[in-house]
């Protein structure tokens, strides 16, 4: 509808590895209004990384209340606000109580390594070691997937481990622990999941969406501990939350991963299309259609989305742990920064990394190599180097790894990608988007709306509950965005391929070097 006083408005909850957002947008998809808030990390020792899923489940009620609060100022009415889908980081592992609703733990986070140890005795464990469940799951054995943590907490904590073995035990990734506290918690709470969420568990089965009882076996986790999985657009639930009374009974209706809203939010519908979502880490999502497609150069695959009465989408994912989080790095721990915007201005001081190369590997490195064990490194440094060449080679960092993962989803596809879509943090950056069309040789394409996660979380829950452009259901949306020109700014390869090959090649040598 064209008349204000009759818009529709769906919400996006979209909690991200170190802030939460909640995101209001109109009928039409436009952003209306949002409210962001980081909060805490947890590092208790080096490779150690948690989060309080009270802080969490805070800072996501907050975001609503602040959001709600400002779309209230604007003189919008609060009762055409018509349902929330929600978006987060991935694999994060939350353990709580069934009596209580209590976490028993702090939420050991996606890019935690503690659990180097136990990948390794769980490899040794199976004649095929790392892709030991890759055909049922999809994905190989490494520190980043939820089921190792839950291995490890069952191992570690004596309350968690009695609470499992009593029945009295709820597991979740961050999407479960939030509706589930957002519609009643103990009182009622209701224990759910996405197929895009579960997918990243290592205990769904990929080809039947349900859990699996051979992983369930591997890792030793009871059934009754899961949620149950549903489509990503679905009724999942309703608000009955403390602190949120303005919306009680508005219907939750999307859920899904992160990465995968972002495809969503990206209109990658149709087999061959991809984006690169530079956030703390940076995650690829290439579409494979309804078919999924088991990697051979290190890719994981992933359920790409899936509408409520469709068959599901696969993705093959290339997963970079590190991106902004090295540029806050650099902000926090070597002071070389005030702001992360400033690390733009300080790369554009030099033509060139001055032969410096970063490999950006904190928490190991993740695909396409797929070590946990190793640690970054920064080499061809001398007396020339400044903090303007580290600064580009930081950038670089995941560029370069962007290229490495292409090359592998070229093989994988045995086509070649044309165009790369970008959204998230980083993607702001010009001359980090330039650095990655002269890395790749192929256009970089970004969309003016570069809120692509919580973009894709809404239209989940709008398709569902027949809002505004997204009314007709999926396929018919799906359908009018192929047509739908869309405003982008295209990034172009300004170098050589002689030049392109030479940089590449030294950032090979310096994961040669990292690896061994
Ligand atoms: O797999 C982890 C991913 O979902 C985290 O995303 O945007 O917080 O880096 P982000």
């Amino acid at each position: 509808s064209n008349d204000p006083e009759m818009r529709s408005y769906v919400g996006a909850i979209d909690n991200g590895t170190t802030s939460s957002r909640f995101l209001i947008f109109d009928e039409m998809g436009h952003l209306v209004i949002g409210h962001q808030l980081e909060y805490r990390q947890i590092y208790l020792h080096p490779g150690w990384v948690e989060q309080d899923p009270m802080d969490i489940l805070g800072s996501v009620v907050s975001c609503i209340d602040g959001a709600l609060r400002k779309f209230g100022l604007q003189g919008h009415d609060i009762r055409k606000f018509k349902g929330i889908g929600i978006t987060n980081q991935r694999e994060t592992a939350v353990v709580w109580d069934r009596t209580t609703g209590k976490p028993l733990h702090n939420a050991i986070v996606w890019s935690d390594t503690r659990t180097k140890d136990i990948v390794t005795r769980l490899a040794e464990s199976s004649d095929k070691g790392t892709d030991a469940l890759k055909e049922v799951c999809g994905l190989p054995i490494t520190t980043y997937f939820s089921a190792v943590k839950l291995r490890w907490l069952l191992e570690n904590s004596p309350k968690v481990k009695e609470a499992h073995d009593n029945g009295n035990l709820m597991f979740g990734t961050v999407d479960s622990w939030l509706i589930y506290n957002l519609t009643g918690g103990a009182e009622g709470g209701i224990h759910v999941t996405d197929v895009t969420n579960a997918s990243r568990t290592m205990l769904m089965d990929i080809k039947t969406l349900q859990w699996s009882d051979e992983c369930l076996e591997f890792f030793g986790v009871n059934k009754d501990i899961l949620p149950e999985i549903k489509p990503s657009s679905t009724l999942f639930g309703t608000v009955n939350c403390v602190g949120l009374d303005e919306i009680k009974n508005v219907p939750i209706a999307g859920c899904l991963g992160d990465q995968h809203a972002a495809l969503v939010g990206q209109h990658c519908f149709e087999a061959g299309e991809a984006k690169n979502t530079y956030g703390t880490g940076c995650f690829m999502l290439f579409n494979t259609g309804e078919k999924y497609i088991t990697s051979n150069n290190g890719l994981l695959t992933t359920v790409g989305y899936q509408f409520e009465g469709e068959p599901a989408s696969y993705a093959l994912e290339g997963s970079i742990a590190v991106a902004g989080s090295a540029v806050k790095w650099l902000r926090d721990n070597m002071g070389i920064i005030r702001e992360a915007e400033e690390i733009n201005a300080l790369a554009a001081g030099v033509p060139n990394n001055g032969g410096v190369v970063f490999v950006t590997a904190f928490s190991g490195l993740f695909a396409p190599y797929w070590r946990p064990d190793v640690r970054g490194c920064i080499l061809g440094i001398s007396q020339h180097t400044t903090k303007h060449h580290l600064a580009r080679a930081t950038l670089e960092a995941t560029c370069f790894q962007t290229r490495a993962i292409v090359e592998a989803m070229n093989a994988d596809s045995s086509t070649a990608l044309k165009t790369l879509r970008v959204d998230g943090g980083l993607s702001n950056s010009d001359i980090c988007m330039q650095i990655q069309a002269n890395t790749l040789g192929i256009d970089v394409s970004r969309p003016q709306m570069r809120e692509s996660t919580a973009l894709g979380a809404a239209t989940a829950a709008a398709v569902h509950l027949g809002i505004g452009i997204w009314k007709g259901g999926f396929k018919a949306f799906a359908e009018r965005t192929r047509e739908a020109k869309e405003v982008l700014q295209i990034f172009t390869p300004e170098i050589s391929e002689k030049e392109r090959d030479e940089q590449y090649e030294l950032w090979q040598k310096a994961i040669e070097k990292t690896l061994s």
